[in-house]
């Protein structure tokens, strides 16, 4: 484990959102999993967040509960080598903070030690606990509610949550019992705009929303899905900025096909050795030969 040291002036820090928050200034945060990306997005976005969606998005699982902390810190650490300005967050995985307190402030530490500057963990009244124990270990946590990804099985489905009354009410409840046990913002995930509002203006904590509508603090969407590299179906609230995965794949059959045709490499993408070598390298003939 290498301890990644940051100080440009204009890092993002927590008491950055909570000013931004107060401002009315909108939050941006999007997800990196590997240096290339939190590259691109640095210099763009407030917030990386290495997150567990890493696990449907790049290793190939149908969801995120296969992804364990091993993964995780493998795919944190790319990413804090490149000693972001932006806040970096890094996705406590299922199982991960569920089993105890110790645990879950040694896995949370853990990311911390290697170059996180905070968590975020789903859930709601059955994880103030594990909250609690983190903030009081100085682990800055970030909360996630509504349509959390861990709850697929439970929730039978990645479906819109907060559309009864039961639920709406249950979800502002939990939010605010995450904002008392100190959190410092929450993600909001598929939930209708009018309950994401409503917990945003009596919330002094900032919202970031995913499928929650307009009234967020912020907004965060998956890296891939603003480029377009998803292949296949695009969720409802996904807007595309690009159309990355035909861009690319158009970029690499250009390649393919001048490899093909013998264009590429050209003269200036060779080396060359100096001219008498090449001359004596043109009489070389193999042992035998003669
Ligand atoms: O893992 C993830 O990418 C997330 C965001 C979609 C909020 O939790």
């Amino acid at each position: 484990m290498s301890h990644i040291s940051r100080h440009p002036a204009d890092r993002v820090t927590i008491p950055s959102l909570r000013l931004w928050r107060e401002q009315g200034r909108r939050i941006v945060m999007t997800t990196a999993y590997d240096a290339v990306a939190a590259r691109i997005a640095d210099p763009i976005v407030d917030i990386i967040l290495v997150g567990d969606s890493v696990g449907n998005v790049c290793l190939g699982f149908d969801n995120t509960l296969p992804v364990s902390m091993a993964m995780m810190q493998h795919h944190l650490e790319a990413v804090a080598r490149t000693k972001p300005r932006s806040l970096l967050v890094a996705d406590m995985p299922f199982l991960s903070f569920h089993l105890s307190p110790q645990e879950t402030i040694r896995n949370a530490g853990g990311l911390l030690q290697r170059g996180a500057d905070a968590v975020k963990l789903e859930g709601g009244a059955k994880r103030v606990e594990m909250v609690r124990a983190l903030v009081d270990c100085e682990i800055p946590v970030m909360g996630h509610l509504g349509l959390t990804p861990q709850s697929v099985n439970v929730m039978g489905g990645f479906k819109v949550q907060g559309r009864n009354a039961d639920d709406a009410l249950r979800l502002l409840d939990d939010a605010h019992r995450l904002q008392a046990a100190g959190c410092f913002a929450l993600v909001l995930e598929g939930i209708p705009s009018e309950l994401a509002g409503r917990a945003t203006e009596s919330l002094t904590i900032p919202t970031i929303g995913i499928g929650a509508g307009p009234a967020c603090s912020g907004q965060v969407l998956v890296f891939h899905d603003v480029l377009g590299l998803i292949e296949g179906h695009r969720p409802k609230f996904v807007r595309a900025y690009a159309h990355g995965f035909q861009l690319l794949r158009e970029a690499l059959s250009i390649w393919a096909e001048d490899v093909r045709q013998g264009s590429f490499p050209g003269t200036n993408e060779s080396y060359r050795l100096p001219e008498e070598l090449a001359e004596e390298l043109a009489h070389w003939a193999p042992p035998g030969s003669h």
